[in-house]
């Protein structure tokens, strides 16, 4: 066994549900997920019930997050045509602006022009805007980010037209910043028929030549790896409606530890796709004397049963990888070790 020590992780990506969708993870089993993975920092998207867009939604997301979370939480904000002039009452407590593009799991959505510039002109320019688009909508992004001039970070990018252009527009010098899932650098449209609704997500999972393009752009236009954790329960996955999303908070660095074990990125590629990179894009405060501690050799396989996550399933079951979690040490305290979280409820920090 050889153990490792890598920097706490950031996910900047993940649904930990609370308000409204908490039969399927809160505040406490999903920042005991992310230690669980190694990750020490995470950030957790709008698309709630209701939808993180007012002042009073943020008040008690705020306070269900201060008496709950084991790792660091920052929230985003979400934009919703009538709620846009309430965002600069938003900004101070929230990391960053969140704005769906596309069709997925609830019903924040931004369809029309005059609301896009609303949120680029509203937003404070010293935080991020974050969008999930998807195809042309990626242009619609860039467009948007060189207009304004203002950063632009594109969520869980998963086509090769997307990643292209991306690239392009990075070559021309435009501010824009991208992640990539685990789910879309390892599975593809096949594991979508053999899984159904176990492996359906916003963006769906694509062809081999799309995976094939984000490993392409691992070491140049791909900034983070990030998870959008998205648990749903075993009876919403099988009911007649299912909806999309999958879990990866427990299983991301394991299955990126095994793609180094494998050469296909190097160990520091790793560190800064998954700790450095997004803590810088993000502007997320350093973490003092905080390190996990990894073993980067002994084979286990992933199953559903060893998951801290509510939902207790993932699509990965069964994948024989390396990179168990064995130890996370958080501003020099012990919080998670061989399997069992440490913490106390209401240690982690709301970062804002
Ligand atoms: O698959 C997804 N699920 N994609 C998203 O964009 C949202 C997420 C969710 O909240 O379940
Ligand atoms: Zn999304
Ligand atoms: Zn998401």
């Amino acid at each position: 066994m050889a153990i490792i020590k890598l920097p706490g992780l950031a996910d900047v990506h993940t649904h930990l549900r609370v308000p409204g969708g908490e039969h399927k993870e809160d505040f406490f089993t999903g920042s005991a997920a992310a230690l669980a993975g190694g990750v020490t920092t995470v950030l957790a998207m709008p698309n709630t019930t209701p939808p993180l867009t007012t002042p009073a939604v943020l008040a008690e997301t705020l306070q269900k997050a201060q008496q709950s979370i084991i790792c660091d939480v920052g929230l985003f904000a979400g934009a919703s045509p009538d709620q846009i002039d309430l965002l600069p009452q938003l900004a101070p407590q929230t990391v960053a602006l969140k704005i769906y593009l596309n069709d997925t799991f609830g019903p924040l959505r931004v369809e029309d022009l005059p609301t896009l510039q609303a949120c680029f002109e509203t937003w404070p320019r010293q935080k991020l805007i974050a969008m999930h688009a998807e195809g042309p909508n990626v242009a619609i992004g860039i467009g948007l980010a060189a207009s304004y001039r203002r950063p632009v970070h594109f969520c869980h990018i998963s086509r090769r037209d997307e990643i292209e252009l991306i690239a392009a527009a990075k070559a021309a010098g435009l501010p824009v910043t991208c992640e990539v899932t685990p789910h879309h650098l390892f599975l593809t449209r096949a594991d979508a028929d053999r899984l159904g609704p176990w492996a359906d997500m916003r963006p769906r999972l694509a062809t081999p030549g799309d995976a094939e393009a984000l490993w392409a752009h691992i070491n140049t236009t791909i900034d983070c790896v990030a998870t959008d954790h998205a648990p749903h329960t075993r009876a919403e996955k099988e009911s007649a409606t299912p909806p999309p999303g999958v879990a990866g908070l427990e299983t991301s660095l394991p299955l990126m530890l095994t793609a180094v074990k494998e050469g296909r990125l190097s160990l520091a590629r790793l560190i800064e796709l998954m700790a450095t990179n997004p803590r810088r894009i993000y502007g997320l405060p350093e973490q003092p004397d905080t390190f996990i501690e990894v073993d980067d050799q002994t084979p286990f396989t992933l199953t559903n049963e060893a998951l801290l996550t509510k939902c207790g399933w993932t699509p990965f079951a069964g994948w024989e990888v390396v990179g168990r979690v064995q130890r996370v040490v958080l501003r020099g305290k012990e919080v998670f070790a061989t399997g069992r979280v440490i913490a106390q409820p209401g240690s982690g920090h709301i970062i804002q």
